[in-house]
Order: structure tokens, then C-alpha cells, then sequence
């Protein structure tokens, strides 16, 4: 699969940004597919407990981090590279009074600023579809695991039905993706990182439903207010509008959807 010329400067340039305003109206503070029953889901399969110390890979608004310490009694570290969502973060946990139970860290994922051996679980939320170099940012899970560490990660995948260049390109320029992988990939990247996977689950045929979900929104209920954060700007909402019906179309034919992953550190 061809990769975009896509790095972090754009991707932060997205969460910096007005892109970013709009993610977080669309999708909430948890800026993922299925929000709370997706992360409940995710907790679960991961067998996280109590005590636990957890990393948050590309942590954004810290929800993740703060869904966690709230449900599951664990501490966390989150880390991202861009300045507004780290500064958001920081205001949210505090406000919130989890000041010493959540700190972040300000970096690319592709490294990790934590010594080896540092958390009982490393977790990730439809994210490293940002990242060119995905296997990079296993390896470096594995490496910041504790022997017999979970890694639990959701992301944005090529679906089955397999994009052509074509799709992929215009999908990936709209979203700001170098490119996705596919869950066959992502089993591999595990493996290849010495670790044990415990469960890979296609979550194609329901992320197409979300994509939909959120058109409708966008268009029955939220249209002043994303408008408002692109600067009223009716015609790049509308285009926008014709690049998610796209995403939509080929989410429902199979080509893109959404993978969940469960893997020990062996
Ligand atoms: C979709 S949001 C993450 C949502 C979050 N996992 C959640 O569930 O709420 C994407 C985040 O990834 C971060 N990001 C993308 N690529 C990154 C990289 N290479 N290094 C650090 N952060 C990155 C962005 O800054 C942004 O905050």
C-alpha cells in the first residue's frame, strides 16, 4: 500500500486547529468510534484492574486517560505531540481533581519518553492511523510493557474488501492518514515485536454505522455550531460533508473500518 507524504507538522496542524474543535463536537472528549461502550469494551478484553499503571498512546484531550483512572481505579501517562490538546488536557485533569493520577508527556509516540519495563498496560484509541511508521510505535510499547504487560489499542484500518490506490489516496488526504493498516498487518506488526495476541477483532461492519451516525448528526443537528468553528464557511462544510458520504460509501462496501487488538508481552 502506497504511503502519503503526510507527517506529524499536518496532523498537528488538525488538532491545533479548527479540525480538531470540530472532531471533539462530532465525537465528544473521547475522540473515537463508540466513545464509552468502546473503551468499556476495550478495559474489558484488556482485563484491566485496579492498580495498574497505563499509557495512553496519542492521549489527545486526556479522556482516555481520565475514562480509565475513573472506571478502572488505575493511573496513567498520556503522551501526544500537539501543544492544544496537551494544554486541554492538563486543564481537563485538573478540573477533574486527577492531578496525581494522570501526567502527560509532550512527544512523538514513535518515541516513547518512559524507560523500559515502565506500565502494566499500554493503550491506544483510534490513533496511530496518524502515524507512518506503526511498527515503530509497537516496538515501542513492547519495550515500555512490563513482562506480561497488555497492549490494547482500537484503530482506523483498511477494511477486508481492500482500497484501491485511488481510495486510499483520497480518503487518507481527507483524514490526514499516511496510511492504514489492515488487521492481517496489525496481527503481524504484533507478532514481529515479540508479543503474544491475545484477540484481533473486526469492527468494519459497525464503524460504517458510526460514519452515517455522524453525517446525521452533522447535518440534522450540529450544523450551526460546526459551522461556527470553520468560520462559517458553507462550502468547505459541504465539502467535508461529500468527503465523509465518500468515507461513508466505502466503509458500508468493506474497503475501511476499524480493528480492536488485545496482546501480552511475553
Ligand atoms: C483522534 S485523536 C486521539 C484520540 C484519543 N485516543 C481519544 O480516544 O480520545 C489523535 C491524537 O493523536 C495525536 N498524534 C497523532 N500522531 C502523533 C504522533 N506521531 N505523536 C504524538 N501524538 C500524535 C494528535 O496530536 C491527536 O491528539
Amino acid at each position: 500500500m502506497k504511503k502519503l507524504d503526510i507527517g506529524l507538522p499536518d496532523v498537528q496542524a488538525v488538532y491545533d486547529g479548527p479540525e480538531g474543535v470540530l472532531w471533539e463536537l462530532i465525537m465528544g472528549e473521547q475522540i473515537h468510534v463508540g466513545g464509552f461502550k468502546s473503551s468499556m469494551e476495550l478495559a474489558t478484553k484488556a482485563g484491566i484492574k485496579a492498580g495498574m499503571h497505563g499509557l495512553d498512546i496519542c492521549s489527545a484531550l486526556g479522556a482516555g486517560c481520565r475514562f480509565l483512572v475513573k472506571n478502572f481505579g488505575v493511573t496513567m501517562t498520556g503522551q501526544d505531540a500537539t501543544r492544544t490538546m496537551l494544554q486541554k488536557a492538563g486543564e481537563r485533569v485538573q478540573a477533574e481533581g486527577f492531578s496525581g493520577k494522570i501526567e502527560f508527556q509532550e512527544g512523538d509516540v514513535t518515541t516513547i519518553l518512559s524507560p523500559n519495563s515502565t506500565f502494566d498496560f499500554v493503550w491506544g484509541e483510534d490513533t496511530w492511523c496518524y502515524v507512518t511508521d506503526k511498527g515503530r510505535v509497537i516496538s515501542e510499547a513492547a519495550r515500555v510493557l512490563k513482562p506480561g504487560g497488555i497492549l490494547a489499542f482500537t484503530d482506523w484500518i483498511e477494511g477486508p474488501a481492500g482500497l484501491s490506490d485511488e481510495e486510499a489516496n483520497r480518503v487518507n488526504s481527507f483524514m490526514k492518514f499516511p496510511y492504514m493498516e489492515n488487521q492481517r498487518g496489525y496481527e503481524q506488526l504484533i507478532r514481529d515485536n515479540g508479543m503474544e495476541l491475545i484477540s484481533s477483532d473486526d469492527l468494519t461492519e459497525e464503524f460504517a454505522g458510526y460514519v452515517d451516525f455522524y453525517i446525521k448528526m452533522l447535518t440534522e443537528q450540529l450544523t450551526f455550531d460546526a459551522l461556527k468553528i470553520i468560520g462559517d464557511d458553507m462550502e468547505l462544510f459541504q465539502a467535508m460533508g461529500g468527503e465523509m458520504g465518500n468515507m461513508a460509501q466505502i466503509a458500508h462496501e468493506g474497503k475501511m473500518g476499524r480493528g480492536r487488538f488485545v496482546a501480552r508481552k511475553v
